[in-house]
């Protein structure tokens, strides 16, 4: 392929003059960037057209790597695919720090997951034994156990889930770095809207931008996030089944004195709802999240502050002396079974990369390093099989009335 997107591989004829590549990719997230850096480091001209890359879900994401402690029954398959990512992230870090200069925040800091209440623990029991059935690591902590590692836990904490293999990384810093690991490794960035997906013949060719330019190539990749079902031009039985999952989290700051406040990320299902407490070694503590089927809704709402903070103070009742610092909301690409798309989709040149729902930042290596691949060398590896976008089609064609 060539290194430079002056030429693409087929020789196709740029069509208003923007030269072009051999990779295009929809989208400047997380996924797009490592899709768009791995393939420019296999030596692919790639090309990024998004407005603002960088941007996207990771604004507002509290970054946990927790392969184990967000495991869920029916979930097995997925587990395989988070834990395959989980495992490339310390090489992943070191070799996107040294590309790009930049820190991540990447902490191997574990995550405590605690039960407030008798239904709290029992529900815990259950999971731990799933981690077990799974072979995964976890240990069984008392009450008073869980308030030796973390001081500031509430006293009525009966009970909880230490899983030291769960970290975290910095989204925000995650995104910045990849941003210019792409701009070092050769990756031409459109700050603008695709607007519409143009098919030649019967294969995807590129895309036309909302200032009307026609962006050609050989491969596109659609990995724009909730907003990948919305694409123009892409065939109705092609788009990808993915929807807007509203995340509403708030940014708090930790006391710069006094021994940490939280050595690790902390964690509970209070009244049927995930709270996370995210403490990073900048000092900000992120603390989410919540999860509303609501459209495109991106408000940030009293109801939903209200909650998370009602329901952070009973897992950690200090978080009520600290500044808060931000309230935000964002929105997670929910699919149908919770599981990303990855690979070629039913129009040849057209790949997914997208609904990645709650998992988007532990799975960027391994997606990175899938669609690198597919690309480049035409399949999917092995780890990432079990997530094309057929499995769609093929529920859909069952589901047809006979
Ligand atoms: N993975 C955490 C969240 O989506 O809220």
């Amino acid at each position: 392929m060539s290194r430079t997107p002056q030429a693409s591989a087929s020789g196709r004829a740029p069509s208003s003059g923007v030269p072009a590549v051999d990779v295009l990719v929809v989208g400047g997230g997380i996924i797009g960037l490592v899709t768009a850096w791995r393939t420019a480091q296999r030596g692919a001209a790639v090309a990024v057209v998004d407005p603002a890359p960088g941007g996207g879900a990771a604004q507002v994401a509290a970054g946990m790597l927790a392969a184990v402690t967000e495991l869920h029954y029916g979930e097995q398959t997925l587990l395989g695919l988070n834990l395959a990512s989980a495992r490339r992230y310390p090489d992943f870090a070191a070799e996107l720090t040294a590309a790009s200069g930049l820190d991540l925040g990447y902490r191997q800091c574990g995550t405590l997951t605690v039960a407030l209440d008798a239904d709290d623990r029992a529900h815990l029991r259950e999971l731990h034994a799933l981690q077990q059935r799974s072979g995964l690591e976890s240990q069984w902590l008392s009450g008073r156990e869980c308030r030796r590692l973390e001081p500031m836990l509430a006293p009525g904490v009966r009970g909880g889930l230490r899983v030291d293999g769960d970290h975290q990384i910095d989204p925000r810093q995650l995104a910045a770095a990849l941003v210019t690991a792409c701009e070092r490794a050769g990756v031409v960035f459109h700050r603008t809207w695709a607007e519409r997906l143009t098919v030649a013949g019967d294969r995807a060719a590129g895309v036309v931008t909302r200032d009307g330019a026609a962006l050609g190539a050989d491969q596109v990749v659609l990995a724009a996030g909730s907003l990948s079902g919305r694409l123009a031009g892409v065939p109705e039985h092609v788009l990808p089944p993915v929807r807007p999952v509203k995340g509403q989290v708030l940014r708090l700051a930790m006391p710069e004195r006094g021994g940490p406040f939280l050595s690790r990320t902390v964690r509970a299902v209070v009244r049927g709802s995930h709270v996370y407490l995210v403490p990073r070694e900048s000092g900000e503590l992120v603390v989410g999240a919540t999860s509303e089927e609501l459209g495109w809704d991106t408000t940030v709402t009293a109801g939903g502050v209200y909650e998370l903070l009602r329901d952070a103070h009973e897992l950690v009742p200090g978080i009520t002396e600290l500044p808060l610092t931000e309230t935000r909301a964002g929105l997670r690409p929910g699919s149908p079974d919770n599981a990303p798309l990855l690979g070629p989709s039913l129009l040849p040149g057209l790949l997914l990369a997208t609904g990645h729902h709650r998992n988007g930042v532990l799975l960027t290596p391994v997606t990175g390093d899938a669609l690198a691949h597919a690309l480049t060398a035409g399949e999917l590896p092995e780890e990432a099989r079990p997530f094309t976008p057929e499995r769609f089609a093929a529920a859909a064609r069952t589901e047809q009335p006979v």
